[in-house]
């Protein structure tokens, strides 16, 4: 028998939801930009400080081995979260944008020559973009774009037209943190691997709001981040097929990554250690520990059922607003918006006032200035659904609107 969501509960595991702000509850509504924590997760790192911290793989004493295991074990939590087949596959990364750096200088920059091309996305994030753009002024790679139609979809077959025989790679965003446009990775690979590409996904957003199954995907690389995923900041993984690792060379040197270091030689570790060097962050990736499971507790299918209403509600209500223009509506789309205001009125404005009311919403270019281009807008106001947000909050943000509405015009 299917246990119903109870949203009531699972918004007692986050104290900051009854915070008051401006002498409102708060209404957070900014979890594209990074997810509020749950009770387990700060009591995990809070406890291992208190009780357990030691340096990692150095020490020979009881809470340093302690502090190691602890530290190791969350790589089969990751593993089985994105289904990968072994824990080899899984670096730890302070993150999406250190993974996908990690990429672009282990794996493409010793790889690809001038000429070389890397196909991306206008939904992409900067951090799925810049770094590529600093291996086209480094080695001169030439970046090809796919466009997203009017509504913000990106299929498949879109991607066809680009591919030649200098494609290297395909670096592509799993979801938009601006529209919430869901891309068809399984299908891209297989496109990409018919032509031998390999493919990068970027599960920032998506990971947080529906399974990830690497195996199924079939993808090379992919990135998730913690603090999307209720977790700590400075937390995150980089899966990277088997069949890559031996193509990678180090992204950091330091200590933990080498097997021998000597005079007038080093050799290095194996993937994942290989690409960790120095001290990492011990605590959050214990804490991403704790919110996977957080997550794993609750269900990924239920957070997307749950999330899909908040969705199909939003979608109505803000479409009832005349005065409100919604940027997207893709086909397949996770509960992210993005809107301005047809009769002007800066979303910036737009955020300060709703932040009144108790509303955090995030405004701007979301790190997404190639995409704001194509939509003709220099911001635009986002909100951006949890697991913990509820029908009566999608109604305070309406009010919320009618109230900027009136202020502004
Ligand atoms: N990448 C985060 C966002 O979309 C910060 O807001």
């Amino acid at each position: 028998m299917m246990i119903p969501y109870n949203v009531e509960a699972i918004r007692e595991d986050f104290p900051i939801l009854t915070k008051p702000i401006n002498n409102n509850q708060l209404v957070y509504l900014d979890n594209g930009a990074s997810a509020q924590k749950p009770k387990e997760v700060i009591e995990t790192v809070s406890h291992f400080y208190l009780d357990e911290y030691a340096n990692v793989h150095r020490g020979l004493y009881s809470l340093s081995n302690q502090a190691t295991e602890k530290y190791e074990s969350v790589r089969e939590i990751i593993r089985e979260f994105i289904n990968a087949e072994s824990t080899k596959e899984i670096v730890y990364t302070t993150g999406s944008t250190e993974g996908i750096n990690m990429v672009a200088y282990g794996w493409a920059e010793p790889r690809l020559k001038e000429g070389d091309e890397v196909i991306l996305t206008l939904l992409e994030h900067h951090s799925n973009i810049v770094p590529w753009n600093i291996l086209r002024d480094k080695i001169g790679i030439k970046l090809k774009w796919v466009l997203p139609d009017e509504d913000g979809n990106i299929f498949p077959e879109d991607f066809v037209p680009l591919i030649s025989p200098r494609t290297r790679l395909i670096a592509v965003t799993h979801t938009s943190n601006v529209m919430g446009t869901i891309l068809d990775i399984k299908d891209i690979c297989g496109i990409a691997h018919k032509n031998g590409i390999p493919v990068l996904a970027d599960a920032s957003q998506s990971a947080v709001h529906m399974p990830i199954d690497v195996q199924e995907l079939g993808v090379d690389f992919l990135v998730i981040t913690g603090h999307k995923l209720y977790g700590p900041t400075a937390s995150g993984a980089l899966y990277i097929h088997a069949k890559h690792h031996n193509d990678f060379v180090p992204f950091k040197g330091g200590g933990n990554m080498i097997k021998e270091v000597k005079q007038d030689y080093v050799t290095y570790n194996t993937i994942p250690h290989m690409l960790e060097a120095g001290t990492t962050a011990i605590a959050q990736m214990i804490g991403l520990g704790t919110a996977l499971n957080y997550i794993t507790k609750i269900g990924i299918e239920r957070i997307h059922t749950h999330e899909k209403k908040l969705l199909d509600y939003t979608k109505l209500r803000l479409l009832d607003l005349k005065f409100v223009r919604v940027h997207g509506d893709p086909l397949q789309k996770c509960a992210i918006f993005s809107f301005t205001l047809k009769d002007g009125g800066h979303p910036h404005d737009l955020s300060t006032i709703l932040d009144q009311k108790g509303i955090a919403v995030r405004a701007g270019h979301h790190c997404a200035q190639p995409l704001m281009d194509h939509l003709q807008v220099s911001a635009t106001c986002r909100v951006s659904f949890g697991l913990y947000n509820t029908i009566e909050e999608v109604d305070q943000l309406v009010d919320g609107l009618h109230l900027c509405h009136r202020l502004l015009n």
